[in-house]
């Protein structure tokens, strides 16, 4: 069995939970790598919905290992109400769960300083989740932050709580005349939520290691998408970890050699939620019906995803920059209803053409997206399982992504549930699986 990574190939939510939910049978270990509960990836079981933050989509599998990695950014209280509520839904959590020592945790004042950032840029603001992360990351890399193997040792840990609010006083009193926050009260908190998630947190890279030496499978499970990277997406309209696929490695203490696949999760058309440059964004009907049908609100937030036309310009930069094998092609469904399809092939920016994505924020956001017009098919193609069965301007609008980027596809996607998705024969991805 291989080693795959599903990544993200836009600007996040295209449908990762489904399709690593759908995988992840097929694996011994689903492991997070990157992000916090920035993310909700949502999973649709008959009439149950799930939506996973921190947690790896996996553990709706009682049987496999979910992993979340020492890149991931950890919220303790959030973790803590996750837990409860998939266990409410009899979601069985137990040694199943690893949390990696390396881990860092969000802690309330990230939040705070997350929102205050946020005010503070005004009409610039990015639309954060307003979860902590960037302020949390920016932590670890001036190294002073938290890790949750300092959960385990008391005295480090309120040595550097205290530090670090000590630090976030100063900001909030004197750069954004804020109270200054009670150290006594946060020590309290988190001495107090440590005792409930100390059993999960382990050497998670010894662990992935040693099981990838005794043959196990591993599933690395991307949050966000390229385009929210910190390093190669619309920055500064971005999250603030690496979401690209060569990120697993870093995220989860594997090496390059471990990874046999990567696999992009792409929708059919294109969605955005906070602020930033969106070159095929629709404030048309066409765009209406895509956030209707689609019911593109924020699975986090509950905010309304901005809707547009597939962008072949994004798909293209993250097919490169992720080295993607295969594409699964998510809510082909939505477009049932849409009599003509437009599919961006460039931008047009001063008389110039940019089919590679360009850095500059202004082109992207002036360039005018230059469109190839395709036929709607105009029939249901929702609950398909069978790639015959598509209509034929369906299979046209798939062979005509696939053969721009020369990527297979090797999932398409026509349904919220696991079950309602097209396996293409003869893709990789029956490789990797061993699929004859
Ligand atoms: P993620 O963050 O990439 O996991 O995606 P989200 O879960 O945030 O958003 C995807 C949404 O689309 C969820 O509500 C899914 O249930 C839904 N979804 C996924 N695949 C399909 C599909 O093929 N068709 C339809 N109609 N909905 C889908
Ligand atoms: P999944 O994993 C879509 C966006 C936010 C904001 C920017 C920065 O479900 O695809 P942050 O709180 O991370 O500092 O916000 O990133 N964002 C997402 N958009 N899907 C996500 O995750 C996202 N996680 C963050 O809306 O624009
Ligand atoms: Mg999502």
């Amino acid at each position: 069995m291989s080693n795959i990574a599903v990544i993200g190939t836009q600007w996040g939510d295209e449908g990762k939970g489904k399709i690593i939910d759908l995988l992840a049978e097929r694996f011994d270990i689903i492991a997070r790598f990157q992000g916090g509960h920035n993310a909700g990836h949502t999973v649709c079981l008959g009439n149950q919905k799930y939506i996973l933050h921190l947690i790896p989509t996996g553990i709706l599998h009682p049987e496999k290992i979910c992993v979340i990695g020492n890149g991931v950014v950890v919220d303790i209280t959030a973790l803590i109400n996750e837990i409860e509520e998939l266990k409410k839904k009899g979601v069985v959590i137990n040694d199943n769960l690893l949390i990696s020592q390396r881990a860092h945790i969000i802690m309330p004042y990230h939040r705070l300083m997350d929102r205050y950032r946020e005010e503070a840029r005004g009409a610039k603001r990015i639309g954060t989740t307003g979860r902590g992360i960037g302020p949390a990351y920016e932590n670890k890399m001036a190294r002073s932050g938290i890790c949750a193997g300092d959960l385990m040792n008391e005295k480090v840990l309120i040595d550097k709580v205290a530090a670090n609010i000590e630090e976030i006083n100063h900001v909030l009193e004197k750069v954004y005349s804020q109270p200054r926050i009670d150290p006594g009260a946060i020590e309290a908190e988190i001495l107090e939520q440590a005792e409930s998630v100390k059993g999960y947190i382990t050497d998670t890279s010894l662990f992935i290691n040693n099981a990838l030496d005794h043959g196990k499978s591993l599933l690395m499970e991307g949050a966000q998408g390229t385009m929210l990277d910190i390093d190669h997406g619309t920055y500064p309209y971005v999250t603030s970890s690496n979401c690209v696929a060569s990120n697993a490695c870093t995220g989860l203490g594997i090496g390059i050699s471990r990874v046999d696949g990567v696999m992009g999760v792409i929708k059919a058309y294109t969605t955005r939620v906070g602020n930033g440059p969106f070159p095929t964004e629709l404030t048309d009907k066409s765009g209406q019906i895509l956030q209707e049908k689609g019911n593109e609100y924020g699975a986090t937030t509950g905010r309304r995803r901005r809707c547009g036309w597939f962008d072949g310009v994004v798909a293209r930069y993250a097919i490169r920059i992720n080295g993607v094998h295969t594409l699964a092609l998510t809510k082909l469904d939505v477009m049932d209803t849409l009599a003509k399809i437009n599919v961006c092939q460039g931008y047009k920016w001063k008389g110039k053409i940019f089919s590679d994505l360009p850095y500059d924020p202004t082109v992207l956001a002036e360039g005018e997206p230059v469109y190839k017009e395709l036929d709607g098919w105009l029939a249901s193609t929702s609950d398909l399982t069978e790639y015959n069965r598509l209509p034929q301007k369906a299979k046209d609008y798939i062979k005509y992504i696939e053969d721009m980027f020369e990527t297979p596809i090797c999932l398409i996607s026509t349904g919220s549930e696991r079950e309602k998705t097209i396996w293409v024969k003869g893709s990789p991805l029956d490789n990797w699986l061993m699929i004859p």
